[in-house]
């Protein structure tokens, strides 16, 4: 993948052409399973906008959960397609029960210019996730061209995220290219001070993004569980740590001052995982804190991974990613086997 994708801009979509859109509509869901944050579906509507205002006719597909293969009725995306609807109520959305077969591609042909249908759950065949090729030309015929704004997805080697992309010119979205500008900038060239804000639990998952960030900050601020679990580190890093102390459920008011001169004279600050048991909000007022003093602190602010979106939800930032693991391995250096399939504006 070069370093600019090429974007949907460069489809020239005509009205009436078939768009298979691959979403990540994959959005948490509370115990009643009512959608809690509709962040990946409402960041979705630019390039599905896009498509609507070029008349296009758009399938769009997303797994959501993981159902192994099954059918199982928790893991359908119907709670989507009625957010989708309630977020876009001028446009005639429908829902297909399966997301490949005789009656979806009946559907297909049916929809008409600037309508929309959202496939049923693709991770409800197993052939999905083995990246089947069959299952992923199924896919294919739905569309005459596939754009990929699942940036959330992009770490998977799966037949809607890369496999569909062998039978179809392939595009990037709006969401997808957005991601990859600002995280890329986080990795290439961060504007100095760089500060990094870590927390979260357990450090062992967290140990390569340490690693790789303590190599290219110029400070690491670690807080949440990680603080308490943290050994140091027995190489030499570029970045100065400080870890916060007494960081049991919540950073203290001395860690937040301690922090507050850093933060300020940053100029990019990228935050990953919560600074303490957040969801309490006894043991919010460290993030809130934090996420306040970034909000005004003039720098470039990118938050991203895991729970972070949720911790920060609210704040103003430069971008929050919509990817979990994701923007954790793309961060890291990774290769996303999602964008490494897509054409780029260097070529491949
Ligand atoms: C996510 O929520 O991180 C993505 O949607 C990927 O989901 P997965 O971890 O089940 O593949």
């Amino acid at each position: 993948m070069g370093t600019k994708l090429l974007t949907i801009k460069s489809a020239h979509l005509k009205p009436g052409c078939r768009v298979l859109l691959r979403a990540d509509f994959n959005v948490p869901v509370d115990a009643t399973g009512a959608i809690s944050d509709d962040r990946r579906i409402a960041d979705s509507l630019v390039t599905i906008k896009y498509c609507l205002q070029k008349q296009v006719r758009l399938v769009i597909c997303s797994h959501f959960g993981r159902p192994e293969g099954k059918r199982e009725p928790q893991y359908s995306l119907r709670p989507v397609y009625d957010r989708l609807q309630r977020l876009l109520p001028a446009v005639k959305i429908y829902f297909a029960n399966d997301c490949v077969g005789e009656q979806v591609e009946q559907q297909v042909l049916n929809l008409q210019n600037g309508e929309i249908l959202l496939l049923e759950n693709t991770r409800f065949h197993a052939e999905e996730t083995a990246n089947d090729a069959d299952f992923a030309r199924q896919l294919a015929n739905l569309g005459d061209v596939f754009v990929n704004d699942a940036f959330g997805a992009a770490h998977r080697t799966h037949a809607s995220t890369v496999g569909v992309t062998a039978y179809l010119p392939s595009y990037a979205g709006f969401l997808l290219a957005r991601e990859v500008k600002y995280l890329s900038h986080l990795i290439k060239k961060p504007q100095r001070p760089f500060t990094v804000i870590m927390g979260g639990k357990k450090i062992a998952d967290k140990l390569p993004l340490v690693m790789k960030l303590a190599d290219i900050a110029d400070y690491l601020l670690v807080g949440g569980k990680l603080a308490e679990e943290w050994q140091p580190l027995n190489t030499n890093h570029h970045a100065q740590i400080l870890v916060a102390a007494n960081a049991v459920n919540d950073i203290t008011p001395a860690t937040v001052a301690e922090w507050e001169p850093i933060i300020n004279r940053s100029k990019t600050i990228f935050w990953n995982g919560p600074l303490g048991r957040f969801e309490d909000p006894q043991y919010a007022l460290g993030t809130q804190a934090v996420a306040t003093l970034l909000t005004h602190s003039g720098a470039l602010t990118v938050a991203g991974g895991g729970d972070t979106a949720a911790a920060v939800k609210g704040f103003q930032f430069d971008h929050v990613s919509t990817g979990g693991g994701a923007a954790l391995e793309f961060i890291q250096g990774e290769v996303l086997p999602g964008l490494a399939c897509l054409p780029s504006k260097g070529g491949k």
